[in-house]
């Protein structure tokens, strides 16, 4: 089996490191491989299946979308741009949506978006504080954002105009920016994902909040991850009671069909003007339609409250069993919200992905040594047990090796 899927991919770059399954369909939370073998899914195609595979009410839209169009492009309008839009203000309490297909693409807007900001103030060199451990996207100018020295790797020269900060550090973001009139942005992921599940604490964004306003800087904050009710609220910002000036989006907002957005506060949302900005697939009615329907459905559903208390309930099972290896320091924290929990251990533990499907668990492992469970949000109480039923041996099994 293994040997087949190695052998099978002669002519597609080799840039993933993948395991050798490969997967067929899925029901709800739980996926099969072209084997027959089926898997507890909690990695949701990497915080992307919002709604889980085969959801009952998704898949018909989807399949009456189809039939209808598919594609028709920005020469025309698209209806269910305008009620995604509205449908996004009305949630975030910004103004004005742009849509493209995925996150790179939504912080690659933010990017410009800020950079015009300062030139149209005059600022001709703009600046844009980035933070230590970030992700956002691998094109040129997200990759020179992102605080990943392995990511930027063999793609120099970087895109100038980045200022970078550790997190949660009010004091060195001062210091880092003081006296520099070309700064005109603050960009950041509310949760850090890829490097590592990071959260910024509430107290630090509200501090931020403010001095984007004393300094008339935009506050940028990547959702693309964290956001669309992984958390438990619609974006993860939103429980420091503040509202960014431009807010990316991708991943899990059409629920698996590519759809990204960057949300526009009053600060941001004229910026650009017609020609400054555009793309081929964006909003195209396949995606919105996938963006109306995943929000329908989680406003349908209860799914914000549900994740709150499924990712609680798993934090603390995970927490409770895990308990003697948190005292002894092989497990150095289990953090994170709602259903964006990351599990960071005291060694590297790549390994536990192979080993974790092989007992019928999909994971993902960022920054070497943490765990990242991103499951759907419709992840029942009884399927969180399982990962923990699962997970926690091979975790206990992997720090015992070292001893
Ligand atoms: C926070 C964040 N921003 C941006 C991206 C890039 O998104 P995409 O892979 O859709 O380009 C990712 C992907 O992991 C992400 O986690």
């Amino acid at each position: 089996m293994t040997a087949l899927l190695e052998a099978s991919s002669p002519h597609v770059m080799n840039t993933y490191g993948r395991l050798p399954i490969a997967l067929s369909h899925g029901q709800g939370c739980r996926v099969w491989d072209i084997n027959g073998k089926s898997y507890l899914d909690a990695l949701a195609g990497i915080a992307v299946n919002t709604l889980g595979h085969n959801h009952p009410k998704l898949v018909p839209a989807l399949q009456d979308q189809i039939a209808k169009i598919i594609h028709s492009c920005n020469y025309y309008h698209v209806p269910n741009q305008e009620r995604l839009a509205a449908k996004l203000v009305e949630l975030s309490g910004m103004t004005n949506v742009f849509f493209c297909s995925t996150g790179l693409e939504a912080n690659e807007a933010a990017l410009k978006l800020a950079r015009k900001f300062g030139h149209d103030k005059g600022i001709e060199r703009p600046e844009i504080v980035v933070y230590d451990k970030a992700f956002h996207g691998r094109s040129i100018a997200t990759l020179s954002a992102t605080g990943n020295p392995k990511v930027q790797a063999g793609f120099g020269p970087l895109v100038e105009g980045f200022i970078r900060v550790p997190l949660n550090d009010m004091e060195a973001l001062k210091n880092a920016t003081a006296n520099n009139p070309n700064v005109v942005a603050v960009f950041f992921e509310t949760i850090q994902g890829e490097g590592g599940i990071h959260p910024m604490r509430v107290e630090y964004l509200q501090q931020v909040r403010q001095l984007c306003d004393e300094r008339d800087w935009l506050l940028m904050i990547d959702e693309v991850q964290c956001g669309m009710g992984r958390t438990g609220k619609w974006f993860a910002h939103q429980w420091a009671g503040i509202v960014p000036d431009v807010m990316p989006l991708a991943k899990g907002l059409g629920s698996g069909v590519p759809v990204g957005a960057v949300v526009a506060g009053p600060r941001a949302a004229n910026i650009f003007q017609p020609g400054n900005h555009g793309t081929t697939f964006g909003g195209n009615p396949l995606a919105m339609r996938a963006g109306v329907e995943t929000i329908r459905i989680i406003e349908e559903d209860g799914l914000l409250a549900h994740a709150a208390l499924v990712g609680e309930h798993l934090r603390a099972v995970l927490t409770h069993t895990l308990a003697a290896e948190l005292a002894n320091g092989g497990v150095k924290e289990v953090r994170g919200q709602g259903l964006m929990i990351g599990v960071e251990l005291a060694k590297p533990c790549n390994v536990l992905t192979q080993r974790s499907a092989d007992a019928g668990l999909l994971i993902s492992v960022t920054a070497d040594s943490v765990i990242r469970l991103v499951p759907a949000l419709i992840m029942t109480l009884a399927q969180a047990d399982e990962v923990a039923a699962i997970l926690c041996p091979l975790i206990k099994a992997l720090l015992a090796e070292s001893a």
